[in-house]
C-alpha cells in the first residue's frame, strides 16, 4: 500500500482519488501521526508528501520523519511536499519578492528522460497548476532538474537513484490535465500492479470486522441512505445475526420510503431490524417550532434519545456500526484550525457512542462516496437504491419552513413523489445530484375550474454539484418545468403554485433550512 503524508493541502484527497482511480490502496495520514515508529508499521511500498499552507521556511513547521528517506521506497513530493523534501535532503528554500505563482502554467523538458514522464510532455510541454508562494532556489544533492516553468525553474527535479522525485505543481488537479499519468507512471515505477478492486477492499473489509467483532453482537442505525446501508450490508455478510438493526422512523421520511427500508433490510436482507416508529413523539415535539436551528436540534436529541432507548433493549451489545465515509474523517484532519461558522447543525449520531458506551465500527473509513456505491453494487444493493439522491438526517422537516403540520407534511409528500416521477421519465435522475419539493409557509389565490382556490405553494429545487459543498441549480427545459407544475397542481390536492429555485451554493444552501 502506499501512504500519503498529509501537510494540509485543500486537494490532499484528490491524491488519493488519483491512486484509486488507478486501482491502487492508499491511506492519508495527517503528518503529525506519521512518527518514525508508524512509518515502521506501517512498511509502505511508496510515499507520496501532500501540498500544504506552511513555508518550509517556518521554525516548527511541518516535516516527515527522517526514516522516510531511509526506507528505500519511491517517494514524489508535491508542492509543499517538493520544498520539504529538498530542505530535508540539504537543499534551499526561500520565501521571496516575486516568486509566488498561482495558477495555469506550461513546463517544458529539460531534455533528459525520467521514467515518471514517460509519455507525459504531449507538444514538448505540458499545462499544469501552480500554487506556491516560496520557491525552491537551490536543489539537493543528487537531484536533476526535468523540467522547467517560468516562475519555477526546478519544477521537476528528481533523485534518480533513490527514486525521489519532486514537482512544484499539483498533478491531482483538474487543471493538471495529464496529472494522472505522472501518478501512473510513478506507482508502476514503485511496483503496483494496479490489482485493488472493489471485490478484495470487500473481502479484506469482511475480514478485519471479523477479526475486530469476535463474538459481540453490533447495533447499526439505518436511515434509508446509501451508507449506513451499505455498512448494515456488508456488516451482516461479516457476522451475520450477531449485527441488530435500528431504523427510527420520525414521520419525516418521503413517500412510501419508511416501508421500503424495512421490506429491503427484513425480507430481502434477513437483517434482524427493529422498526421504531416514533412519529408520534417527533411530530408532537415539533409542533409549533419554526426556527429552523430548533428543529434540528430537537430533532438530534430526539433521535439520540430514542435510538439509546432500543439499543438498550438489544442485549450484550459492544460495538455501533457507523458509515462514516472518507471525507467526514478527512475533512477533520485538512481542515483543522480555522475557525468556522455553524450554518446548520448537522444530524448524525457523532456523540452517541461515547454515550453509549459503545465502541465503532467503520468499515466505510476509507471510501469516497462512489467507492461505497461500487461497494453497495458488489453486495448485490439494487441499482434504484444505490443511486439513490441523498436525504438530509432531518428529514422533511427542513423541506417545510415554518411549522411542520401532518397536513402540510403529506401535502409535501405527494408533490415530491410526482417531482421525482417527472425527473426519472425524463432520464434526469443520474443528471441530477439532488432533486425535491419544499412545501413554503403561504398560502396563494388561484382558479381552477370555475373556482377560487387559497393553496400552499411549493418551491422544486434541483441542483448539480460533486460533494454538496457547492451547487448549482440545474436548468431544466421550460417544457419540463411546465409540465411538471401542471402535473403537480393536477394530483396534488392542496398546491395551486409551483415555483423553481434558480439559486446557486452559495449563496444559497442546497437545503432550504
Ligand atoms: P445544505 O443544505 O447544507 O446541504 O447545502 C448539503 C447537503 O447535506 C445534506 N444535509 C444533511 N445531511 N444531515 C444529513 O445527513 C443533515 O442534518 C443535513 N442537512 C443537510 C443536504 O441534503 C445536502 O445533500
Amino acid at each position: 500500500r502506499l501512504l500519503i503524508i498529509d501537510f494540509g493541502s485543500q486537494v490532499t484527497q484528490l491524491i488519493a482519488r488519483r491512486l484509486r482511480e488507478l486501482n491502487v490502496y492508499c491511506e492519508i495520514h495527517p503528518y503529525q501521526n506519521v512518527t518514525d515508529a508508524f512509518l515502521a508499521d506501517f512498511a509502505p511500498k511508496a510515499i507520496i508528501f501532500s501540498g500544504g499552507p506552511d513555508s518550509v521556511t517556518r521554525e516548527g513547521s511541518p516535516r516527515p520523519p527522517k526514516s522516510a528517506f531511509t526506507l528505500g521506497v519511491p517517494i514524489l513530493g508535491i508542492c509543499y511536499g517538493q520544498q520539504v523534501m529538498m530542505q530535508e535532503l540539504g537543499g534551499l528554500v526561500e520565501s521571496g519578492h516575486g516568486t509566488a505563482e498561482f495558477g495555469r502554467a506550461f513546463v517544458t523538458p529539460t531534455g533528459t528522460n525520467l521514467a515518471i514522464l514517460d509519455g507525459w510532455f504531449t507538444e514538448g510541454r505540458e499545462q499544469v497548476w501552480m500554487s506556491h508562494g516560496d520557491h525552491v532556489s537551490r536543489i539537493a544533492p543528487g537531484f536533476e532538474v526535468f523540467g522547467t516553468s517560468p516562475g519555477a525553474p526546478f519544477a521537476i527535479t528528481a533523485d534518480v537513484k533513490r527514486n525521489f522525485f519532486a514537482v512544484q505543481f499539483h498533478p491531482e488537479v483538474h487543471h493538471t490535465p495529464r496529472g494522472a499519468k505522472l501518478y501512473e507512471n510513478f506507482i508502476r515505477l514503485a511496483g503496483f500492479t494496479g490489482d485493488w478492486t472493489m471485490a478484495s477492499y470487500k473481502d479484506d473489509a469482511i475480514a478485519k470486522i471479523r477479526e475486530q467483532v469476535g463474538d459481540k453482537r453490533v447495533i447499526c442505525g439505518l436511515s434509508g441512505g446509501v451508507d449506513s446501508s451499505v455498512a448494515a450490508v456488508l456488516i451482516h455478510e461479516a457476522i451475520g445475526d450477531q449485527l441488530t438493526c435500528v431504523f427510527v422512523d420520525h414521520g419525516l421520511m418521503r413517500q412510501g420510503e419508511a416501508g421500503e427500508v424495512v421490506s429491503m433490510f427484513r425480507d430481502n436482507y434477513n437483517i434482524p431490524l427493529i422498526a421504531a416508529d416514533e412519529s408520534e413523539l417527533f411530530l408532537g415535539e415539533l409542533e409549533g417550532v419554526t426556527d429552523p436551528e430548533v428543529k434540528r436540534k430537537t430533532i438530534g436529541r430526539l433521535f439520540i434519545d430514542v435510538f439509546q432507548k432500543y439499543a438498550d433493549e438489544i442485549e450484550g451489545a459492544e460495538f455501533l456500526a457507523q458509515g462514516t465515509l472518507y471525507p467526514d474523517v478527512i475533512e477533520s484532519v485538512s481542515f483543522s484550525g480555522g475557525p468556522s461558522v455553524t450554518i446548520k447543525s448537522h444530524h448524525n449520531v457523532g456523540g452517541l457512542p461515547e454515550k453509549m458506551g459503545l465502541k465503532l465500527v467503520e468499515p466505510l473509513r476509507e471510501l469516497f462516496k462512489d467507492e461505497v456505491r461500487a461497494l453497495g453494487r458488489e453486495l448485490g444493493l439494487p441499482e434504484k437504491f444505490i443511486g439513490r439522491h441523498p436525504f438530509p438526517g432531518p428529514g422533511l422537516a427542513i423541506r417545510c419552513p415554518g411549522e411542520i403540520t401532518r397536513e402540510k407534511l403529506e401535502i409535501l409528500r405527494q408533490a415530491d413523489a410526482v417531482y421525482i416521477d417527472q425527473i426519472r421519465k425524463h432520464g434526469l435522475y443520474d443528471e441530477i445530484w439532488q432533486a425535491f419539493v419544499a412545501i413554503l409557509p403561504v398560502r396563494t389565490v388561484g382558479v381552477m375550474g370555475d373556482g377560487r382556490t387559497y393553496d400552499y405553494a411549493c418551491a422544486l429545487r434541483a441542483v448539480t454539484s460533486v460533494d454538496g459543498m457547492t451547487a448549482d441549480y440545474y436548468p431544466f427545459t421550460h417544457e419540463f418545468l411546465g409540465e411538471t407544475a401542471t402535473r403537480i397542481i393536477n394530483e396534488v390536492k392542496g398546491i395551486n403554485r409551483v415555483t423553481y429555485d434558480i439559486t446557486s451554493k452559495p449563496p444559497g444552501t442546497i437545503e432550504w433550512e
